[in-house]
Order: structure tokens, then sequence, then C-alpha cells
């Protein structure tokens, strides 16, 4: 069957659209990971919310608020107003293991509904990416490393609170400059070998650069541009420029379906539309769903630093 039908049966019976090759559903990802049939995708690229619980629907209102929860305000060094970022430091031990516990959960349903040898890239911090691979692994996916995002963020760097003159000298954890992203996989069938593997499923590698270097797991990256996030107000959105390298990676023979099952604003979808990939992608909140609906196609045209040197380079 061809990836446009599989897409549309992949919808279930959930509220979806189609844009362009991709399609776009409202339903809770741990339901719809697990009601979907086995082997259905090859590929996740997802940034889920990180401590599980920023997303939750009382913090998403509190943080629309201004109302605090998790949200914070990170400090200004520019005298310009900062947007609100979760703060994780915040997670109590009950809170770790209720998030160790749904990435394990959630581990468990994407092996179901990945082929075998698909590959999940999946976003963290340095706060967390320890506890969260190891839920995923747990859960049954493979480690295979890190993608590095080089990126400066603003977490971490700040003195001693309530103390920053007595100790001028000493900042309380290092200033992040990188995103972690678990590069994971379902496992291969005992004993297949890799060749086997990409052409039974059409999975289990990574596809070269298109001028024929292998993907490297450091990107030098941007934050989120102006113009993006002009497009989609979303929190956590992710920039073009990145996700367009990542998508066209995780499917190693450039066929077959990703699945973004956190997708907020729709930034993987976009990225897959631009490079003609197909993408199915499913967010549980409606305001947000409803701002991809818009934002997709916008994303996706979207000119990046990258278009020239790289991806106009033909895809085949
Ligand atoms: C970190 S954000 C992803 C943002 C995305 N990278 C973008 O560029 O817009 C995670 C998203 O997952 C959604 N979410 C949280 N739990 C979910 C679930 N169980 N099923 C589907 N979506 C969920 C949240 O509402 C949020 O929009």
């Amino acid at each position: 069957m061809h990836e446009r039908e599989v897409i549309t049966e992949l919808a279930l019976d959930y509220r979806s659209e189609r844009i362009g090759q991709s399609c776009i559903l409202h339903a809770d990802c741990l339901e719809w990971l697990s009601r979907i049939p086995e082997n259905s995708v090859h590929a996740i690229v997802t940034d889920p919310p990180y401590g599980v619980k920023e997303y939750e629907f009382d913090q998403i209102e509190k943080r629309s608020n201004g109302n605090g929860g998790i949200w914070r305000i990170p400090p200004s060094f520019d005298g310009s107003t900062r947007a609100p970022l979760p703060r994780f430091t915040a997670l109590d031990r009950k809170e770790r293991d209720s998030l160790r516990r749904f990435f394990v959960e959630w581990a468990r349903v994407a092996v179901h509904a990945l082929r075998p040898g698909g590959h999940v890239f999946f976003a963290s911090n340095a706060f967390l990416s320890q506890l969260v691979f190891s839920a995923l692994v747990e859960g049954g996916l493979e480690f295979r490393g890190e993608l590095i995002r080089l990126v400066r963020t603003l977490r971490g760097g700040d003195r001693p609170k309530n103390a920053e003159q007595e100790f001028p000298g000493v900042s309380s954890m290092p200033r992040g400059c990188y995103e972690p992203w678990g590069v994971l996989r379902k496992p291969m069938p005992t004993g297949m070998k890799l060749s086997d593997c990409l052409r039974e499923f059409q999975t289990g590698g990574l596809r070269r650069t298109p001028d024929d270097k292998p993907f490297s797991d450091v990107i030098l990256s941007e934050r989120t541009p102006q113009q993006e996030r002009d497009i989609a107000d979303h929190p956590s959105l992710k920039p073009q420029s990145f996700l367009r390298q990542v998508v066209r990676t995780v499917l190693p023979l450039g066929e077959g379906i990703i699945a973004d099952p956190f997708m907020g604003s729709g930034s993987t979808v976009a990225a897959a539309e631009a490079l003609g990939l197909h993408c199915i992608g499913i967010e549980r909140y409606l305001d947000y769903y409803e701002i991809s609906r818009v934002a997709i196609p916008k994303l996706a045209a979207v000119k990046t630093r990258l278009d020239q040197e790289w991806l106009q380079l033909p895809l085949l």
C-alpha cells in the first residue's frame, strides 16, 4: 500500500486533517501508538514534554495566565523580557519516578508501533536525559547514542539564589550550550543483518547527507528564529534548519512514514513536508493542534540558512 493510504488508515477514528503528504491528529499519543497496527511507522522524531508535567492541562493554563506553576521566567541578561521556561530542578523524587514510568510505558507502545530497526530521535535536556533515555531502554528501545544540538540555551549558569553577592564567583550548574537528543532504535530481529532489515522493513540505518557524508551526531544549531516563532506560538518550537536534517536521516531509503507523537505546533511535520516526506503528528491539546493546522504549511515554506548549501541538493 502507498504511504498516502497508510497515513489515512493510521488516523483511525480521531479528528484529523491531511496537510500535503502528511496528517495531523488530535489524540493522546499513548493511546494512538497502542491502537495502530504493529510495525506501522518507520521512524519517530519527537520533542516530548521533558518533565511530563509542564504540559499537563493545568500547567498550560498557569503558563498562559502568567500564574507560575512549573513555568518560570528566566533571569534577563540583556534587559529584554524572556519567555517562561519549565523549571525541572523543581521535580521531586516522586515526580521523577512518575516521569520514569511514563517514558517506560511510552517506549513500550512505541516499540509496538515501530517497524523493527525503526529509529527514534528523542529531544531531552542535559538535566533529565540520563533518566529519560534509561526509561526508554527499559521500555524496550535500543540506545544508539546521542545527537548533540549545539545551541546556547538560557538554562543554568546562575549564581547561588539569594546569595549572589556572597558567592559572586560561583554558578550552581553549567550554562547549557547544547540540547541532547536520544538516538534509539527498535531492535532488529535477532541475527538480522542491516542489509536484510533495509530490504525487508526499509529501516535500521540512517540516510547519508546529500553530499554523501554520514549523518553526524553533532549539529551546530541556532535558537528558533523569530520568523518561525511568529508563525507558531508554541513554547517549545524547534528550528526548521535542525529538524529538516533529522527527518531526512531517519528514513534511510527516503521512503516510509515518520511519526511525531508530541507534535506541538507541528515543526517536525513541517520539516518533513519541506522535504516531500510523509509524517503523522499527534497532539492532545486542542489549541496546539489548531495552531499546527495553520503553522505547518507556513513553516514548511520557510527558507532556512541550510537550504542553499544542503537541502536544495537533489534528495535522491
Ligand atoms: C515539547 S512540546 C513539542 C513542541 C514541538 N517541538 C513544536 O515545535 O511545536 C510537547 C507537546 O506534546 C503535547 N503532549 C503532551 N502529552 C501528550 C500526549 N500524551 N499525547 C499527545 N501530545 C501530548 C503537549 O501538549 C505539547 O504541545
